[in-house]
Protein backbone atom coordinates (compact mmCIF):
# COMPACT_ATOMS: atom_id res chain seq x y z
CA UNK A 1 0.00 0.00 0.00
CA UNK A 2 0.96 3.45 -0.97
CA UNK A 3 -1.34 5.72 1.16
CA UNK A 4 -1.99 3.95 3.90
CA UNK A 5 -0.09 2.59 6.64
CA UNK A 6 -0.58 0.25 9.03
CA UNK A 7 0.57 -0.62 12.26
CA UNK A 8 -0.31 -3.57 14.99
CA UNK A 9 0.24 -3.58 18.72
CA UNK A 10 -1.09 -4.29 21.62
CA UNK A 11 -4.67 -5.44 19.92
CA UNK A 12 -4.54 -1.72 18.75
CA UNK A 13 -3.97 -0.89 14.84
CA UNK A 14 -3.17 2.21 13.81
CA UNK A 15 -3.73 3.43 10.48
CA UNK A 16 -2.22 6.73 9.09
CA UNK A 17 -3.47 8.57 6.18
CA UNK A 18 -0.11 8.88 4.44
CA UNK A 19 -0.39 11.57 1.40
CA UNK A 20 1.69 14.66 2.93
CA UNK A 21 2.09 16.70 -0.39
CA UNK A 22 -1.83 16.44 -0.68
CA UNK A 23 -2.82 17.23 3.35
CA UNK A 24 -3.31 13.93 2.87
CA UNK A 25 -6.14 14.05 0.70
CA UNK A 26 -8.79 11.04 -0.10
CA UNK A 27 -8.15 10.23 -3.98
CA UNK A 28 -9.33 7.11 -5.57
CA UNK A 29 -6.60 5.15 -4.37
CA UNK A 30 -6.57 5.97 -0.74
CA UNK A 31 -10.09 5.12 -0.76
CA UNK A 32 -9.36 1.87 -1.73
CA UNK A 33 -6.65 0.86 0.43
CA UNK A 34 -8.50 2.40 3.64
CA UNK A 35 -11.43 0.48 2.42
CA UNK A 36 -9.36 -2.92 2.05
CA UNK A 37 -7.04 -2.40 5.02
CA UNK A 38 -10.77 -2.08 7.16
CA UNK A 39 -11.87 -5.75 5.62
CA UNK A 40 -8.31 -7.17 6.61
CA UNK A 41 -8.53 -5.49 10.35
CA UNK A 42 -12.31 -6.59 10.89
CA UNK A 43 -11.05 -10.17 10.74
CA UNK A 44 -8.17 -10.21 12.60
CA UNK A 45 -8.71 -10.98 16.08
CA UNK A 46 -6.17 -10.28 17.57
CA UNK A 47 -7.28 -6.57 16.97
CA UNK A 48 -10.22 -5.04 19.20
CA UNK A 49 -9.40 -0.78 18.63
CA UNK A 50 -8.53 1.07 15.42
CA UNK A 51 -7.08 4.56 15.61
CA UNK A 52 -6.98 6.59 12.47
CA UNK A 53 -4.79 9.08 12.00
CA UNK A 54 -3.23 11.83 9.29
CA UNK A 55 0.89 12.25 7.99
CA UNK A 56 2.70 14.97 9.65
CA UNK A 57 1.50 17.38 12.13
CA UNK A 58 -0.42 19.94 9.55
CA UNK A 59 -3.66 17.67 8.53
CA UNK A 60 -6.05 14.81 9.60
CA UNK A 61 -7.31 15.52 5.83
CA UNK A 62 -8.02 18.35 4.51
CA UNK A 63 -11.07 16.80 2.24
CA UNK A 64 -11.94 14.67 -0.67
CA UNK A 65 -9.33 14.93 -3.69
CA UNK A 66 -9.97 18.18 -5.20
CA UNK A 67 -7.92 17.63 -8.47
CA UNK A 68 -9.67 14.48 -9.15
CA UNK A 69 -12.67 15.36 -9.46
CA UNK A 70 -12.73 18.92 -11.11
CA UNK A 71 -13.30 18.01 -14.18
CA UNK A 72 -16.33 14.98 -13.29
CA UNK A 73 -20.33 15.31 -14.80
CA UNK A 74 -23.30 15.08 -12.95
CA UNK A 75 -23.06 11.10 -12.84
CA UNK A 76 -19.45 10.53 -12.44
CA UNK A 77 -20.23 13.42 -9.40
CA UNK A 78 -22.71 10.83 -8.19
CA UNK A 79 -20.82 7.75 -8.33
CA UNK A 80 -17.92 9.17 -6.86
CA UNK A 81 -19.98 9.63 -3.45
CA UNK A 82 -21.79 6.35 -3.95
CA UNK A 83 -19.11 4.84 -3.92
CA UNK A 84 -17.04 6.21 -0.89
CA UNK A 85 -20.12 5.69 1.15
CA UNK A 86 -20.08 1.77 0.33
CA UNK A 87 -16.43 1.39 0.05
CA UNK A 88 -15.63 3.36 3.63
CA UNK A 89 -17.57 5.74 5.23
CA UNK A 90 -20.21 3.19 5.91
CA UNK A 91 -17.68 0.68 6.85
CA UNK A 92 -16.70 2.70 8.73
CA UNK A 93 -19.67 3.82 10.98
CA UNK A 94 -20.67 0.22 11.16
CA UNK A 95 -17.10 -1.40 11.95
CA UNK A 96 -17.42 -4.08 14.31
CA UNK A 97 -14.77 -2.49 16.53
CA UNK A 98 -14.32 0.77 17.95
CA UNK A 99 -12.48 3.70 16.12
CA UNK A 100 -11.01 6.59 17.14
CA UNK A 101 -9.99 9.17 14.64
CA UNK A 102 -6.94 11.37 16.06
CA UNK A 103 -7.66 14.41 14.34
CA UNK A 104 -4.25 15.98 14.04
CA UNK A 105 -4.52 19.18 12.12
CA UNK A 106 -6.89 20.55 9.21
CA UNK A 107 -9.73 18.01 8.51
CA UNK A 108 -11.80 19.94 6.26
CA UNK A 109 -14.72 18.39 3.88
CA UNK A 110 -14.35 14.85 3.48
CA UNK A 111 -12.25 14.40 6.07
CA UNK A 112 -14.32 15.69 8.41
CA UNK A 113 -16.91 13.13 7.07
CA UNK A 114 -14.32 10.77 8.15
CA UNK A 115 -13.72 11.73 11.17
CA UNK A 116 -17.20 11.81 11.63
CA UNK A 117 -17.81 8.90 10.46
CA UNK A 118 -15.36 7.10 13.33
CA UNK A 119 -17.03 6.31 16.22
CA UNK A 120 -14.63 8.54 18.83
CA UNK A 121 -13.04 11.81 17.89
CA UNK A 122 -9.74 13.33 19.66
CA UNK A 123 -8.93 16.53 18.26
CA UNK A 124 -4.99 18.29 18.76
CA UNK A 125 -5.36 21.85 19.59
CA UNK A 126 -4.11 23.35 15.90
CA UNK A 127 -7.14 21.50 14.48
CA UNK A 128 -9.39 23.26 12.16
CA UNK A 129 -12.77 21.67 11.57
CA UNK A 130 -14.85 22.46 8.59
CA UNK A 131 -16.93 21.18 5.90
CA UNK A 132 -16.15 23.94 2.94
CA UNK A 133 -18.05 22.22 -0.02
CA UNK A 134 -20.44 25.26 -0.74
CA UNK A 135 -17.13 27.39 -1.25
CA UNK A 136 -16.30 24.77 -4.30
CA UNK A 137 -20.05 25.13 -5.05
CA UNK A 138 -20.63 21.29 -3.98
CA UNK A 139 -22.60 20.44 -0.97
CA UNK A 140 -20.68 17.28 1.58
CA UNK A 141 -20.71 14.24 -0.06
CA UNK A 142 -19.10 11.55 2.26
CA UNK A 143 -22.34 11.77 4.71
CA UNK A 144 -21.46 15.17 6.03
CA UNK A 145 -24.82 16.40 5.75
CA UNK A 146 -26.36 13.38 7.62
CA UNK A 147 -23.74 13.05 10.65
CA UNK A 148 -22.66 16.59 11.66
CA UNK A 149 -26.58 16.81 12.42
CA UNK A 150 -26.58 13.95 14.62
CA UNK A 151 -22.90 15.49 16.60
CA UNK A 152 -23.86 19.42 16.95
CA UNK A 153 -27.48 19.91 15.85
CA UNK A 154 -29.60 21.24 12.93
CA UNK A 155 -29.11 24.74 13.27
CA UNK A 156 -25.03 24.57 13.91
CA UNK A 157 -24.72 21.95 11.24
CA UNK A 158 -26.86 24.19 9.08
CA UNK A 159 -24.31 27.12 10.10
CA UNK A 160 -20.96 25.22 9.46
CA UNK A 161 -22.19 23.77 6.02
CA UNK A 162 -23.52 26.98 4.34
CA UNK A 163 -20.85 29.36 5.97
CA UNK A 164 -18.36 27.00 5.15
CA UNK A 165 -16.32 28.08 7.88
CA UNK A 166 -13.88 26.46 9.82
CA UNK A 167 -13.88 25.94 13.57
CA UNK A 168 -10.84 25.54 16.31
CA UNK A 169 -10.60 22.60 18.33
CA UNK A 170 -11.86 24.09 20.97
CA UNK A 171 -15.36 25.34 19.58
CA UNK A 172 -15.37 21.65 18.36
CA UNK A 173 -15.15 19.98 21.87
CA UNK A 174 -18.05 22.53 22.31
CA UNK A 175 -20.32 21.93 20.51
CA UNK A 176 -20.08 18.45 20.55
CA UNK A 177 -18.18 17.55 17.29
CA UNK A 178 -14.91 15.93 19.39
CA UNK A 179 -15.07 14.46 22.29
CA UNK A 180 -11.37 15.74 23.43
CA UNK A 181 -8.94 18.29 22.45
CA UNK A 182 -5.31 17.58 23.51
CA UNK A 183 -2.41 19.43 22.97
CA UNK A 184 -0.89 18.00 19.84
CA UNK A 185 2.34 16.45 21.96
CA UNK A 186 -0.24 14.34 23.70
CA UNK A 187 -2.71 13.08 20.99
CA UNK A 188 -1.03 10.20 20.34
CA UNK A 189 -0.39 8.98 23.66
CA UNK A 190 -4.27 10.10 24.56
CA UNK A 191 -5.99 8.17 21.73
CA UNK A 192 -3.76 4.85 22.54
CA UNK A 193 -4.56 5.33 26.59
CA UNK A 194 -8.06 5.51 25.05
CA UNK A 195 -7.78 2.52 22.95
CA UNK A 196 -5.92 0.14 25.59
CA UNK A 197 -8.98 0.89 27.95
CA UNK A 198 -11.44 -0.18 25.37
CA UNK A 199 -9.35 -3.32 24.45
CA UNK A 200 -9.29 -4.42 27.80
CA UNK A 201 -12.72 -4.75 28.17
CA UNK A 202 -14.94 -7.81 26.54
CA UNK A 203 -14.64 -7.24 22.87
CA UNK A 204 -17.80 -8.88 22.18
CA UNK A 205 -19.91 -6.81 24.79
CA UNK A 206 -17.88 -3.98 22.95
CA UNK A 207 -19.13 -4.57 19.57
CA UNK A 208 -22.63 -5.03 20.24
CA UNK A 209 -22.05 -1.88 22.32
CA UNK A 210 -21.76 -0.36 18.43
CA UNK A 211 -24.46 -2.44 17.21
CA UNK A 212 -27.32 -1.47 19.70
CA UNK A 213 -26.30 2.64 19.57
CA UNK A 214 -25.79 2.01 15.73
CA UNK A 215 -29.53 0.64 16.33
CA UNK A 216 -31.11 3.90 17.26
CA UNK A 217 -29.29 5.74 14.34
CA UNK A 218 -31.38 3.62 11.91
CA UNK A 219 -34.56 4.49 10.91
CA UNK A 220 -35.61 1.50 9.61
CA UNK A 221 -35.28 -0.76 13.42
CA UNK A 222 -36.29 -0.21 16.72
CA UNK A 223 -33.29 0.68 19.03
CA UNK A 224 -34.45 -0.12 22.43
CA UNK A 225 -35.22 -3.74 20.78
CA UNK A 226 -31.53 -4.42 19.07
CA UNK A 227 -30.30 -3.40 22.56
CA UNK A 228 -32.51 -5.96 24.19
CA UNK A 229 -31.03 -8.68 22.07
CA UNK A 230 -27.74 -8.03 22.32
CA UNK A 231 -28.32 -7.39 25.95
CA UNK A 232 -29.93 -10.83 26.03
CA UNK A 233 -26.54 -12.49 23.24
CA UNK A 234 -24.28 -11.61 26.02
CA UNK A 235 -26.00 -13.99 28.41
CA UNK A 236 -24.50 -17.18 26.39
CA UNK A 237 -20.54 -15.68 25.75
CA UNK A 238 -17.12 -17.10 27.18
CA UNK A 239 -16.80 -13.31 28.31
CA UNK A 240 -19.23 -12.49 30.09
CA UNK A 241 -18.98 -16.22 32.57
CA UNK A 242 -15.21 -14.62 32.65
CA UNK A 243 -16.61 -10.95 33.20
CA UNK A 244 -19.43 -11.82 36.40
CA UNK A 245 -16.92 -14.94 37.32
CA UNK A 246 -13.93 -12.44 37.83
CA UNK A 247 -16.21 -9.97 39.91
CA UNK A 248 -17.12 -12.66 42.15
CA UNK A 249 -13.47 -13.63 42.60
CA UNK A 250 -12.07 -10.15 43.45
CA UNK A 251 -9.86 -10.22 40.28
CA UNK A 252 -9.64 -8.87 37.54
CA UNK A 253 -10.94 -10.30 34.01
CA UNK A 254 -9.00 -11.85 31.37
CA UNK A 255 -10.62 -11.01 28.13
N1 LIG B 1 -7.51 18.02 -2.66
C1 LIG B 1 -6.38 18.00 -3.38
N2 LIG B 1 -5.24 18.63 -3.00
C2 LIG B 1 -5.27 19.29 -1.82
C3 LIG B 1 -6.41 19.34 -1.01
C4 LIG B 1 -7.58 18.67 -1.47
N3 LIG B 1 -8.72 18.63 -0.74
N4 LIG B 1 -6.14 20.09 0.08
C5 LIG B 1 -4.85 20.49 -0.05
N5 LIG B 1 -4.33 20.00 -1.19
C6 LIG B 1 -2.96 20.20 -1.72
C7 LIG B 1 -2.79 21.60 -2.28
O1 LIG B 1 -3.32 21.68 -3.59
C8 LIG B 1 -1.30 21.76 -2.22
O2 LIG B 1 -0.73 21.04 -3.29
P1 LIG B 1 0.34 21.76 -4.29
O3 LIG B 1 1.51 22.05 -3.38
O4 LIG B 1 0.62 20.71 -5.31
O5 LIG B 1 -0.31 22.98 -4.80
C9 LIG B 1 -0.92 21.00 -0.94
O6 LIG B 1 -2.02 20.14 -0.65
C10 LIG B 1 -0.73 21.92 0.26
O7 LIG B 1 -1.92 22.71 0.41
P2 LIG B 1 -1.91 24.31 0.46
O8 LIG B 1 -0.73 24.85 -0.25
O9 LIG B 1 -3.26 24.78 0.04
O10 LIG B 1 -1.71 24.54 2.03
P3 LIG B 1 -2.20 25.79 2.88
O11 LIG B 1 -1.54 25.65 4.22
O12 LIG B 1 -2.01 27.06 2.14
O13 LIG B 1 -3.79 25.58 3.08
C11 LIG B 1 -5.79 24.30 3.48
C12 LIG B 1 -4.27 24.47 3.77
C13 LIG B 1 -6.56 25.46 4.12
C14 LIG B 1 -6.22 22.99 4.12
C15 LIG B 1 -6.01 24.29 1.96
O14 LIG B 1 -5.14 23.33 1.38
C16 LIG B 1 -7.42 23.94 1.55
O15 LIG B 1 -8.30 24.77 1.64
N6 LIG B 1 -7.64 22.70 1.06
C17 LIG B 1 -8.90 22.27 0.51
C18 LIG B 1 -9.92 22.02 1.60
C19 LIG B 1 -11.25 21.66 1.00
O16 LIG B 1 -11.88 22.44 0.32
N7 LIG B 1 -11.71 20.42 1.27
C20 LIG B 1 -12.98 19.94 0.76
C21 LIG B 1 -12.76 19.11 -0.47
S1 LIG B 1 -14.27 18.72 -1.28
C22 LIG B 1 -14.87 17.37 -0.48
O17 LIG B 1 -14.30 16.89 0.48
C23 LIG B 1 -16.13 16.81 -1.08
C24 LIG B 1 -16.79 15.74 -0.33
O18 LIG B 1 -17.41 15.94 0.68
C25 LIG B 1 -16.80 14.37 -0.88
Amino acid sequence: MENVLLEINDHIAQITIHRPQALNALNKQTISELSSTLDELSGNEDVRVLIITGSGNKAFVAGADIKEFAEFSVTEGAQLAALGHEMLFDKLENFPKPIIAAVNGFALGGGLELAMACHIRIASDNAKLGLPETSLGLIPGYGGTQRLPQLVGKGKAIEMITTASMINAQDAHTWGLVNQVVPQAELAATCQKMASKIAHNSPSAVSAVLRAIAGGFNDKVNGYNIEISEFGKCFGTDEFKEGTTAFLEKRKPNF
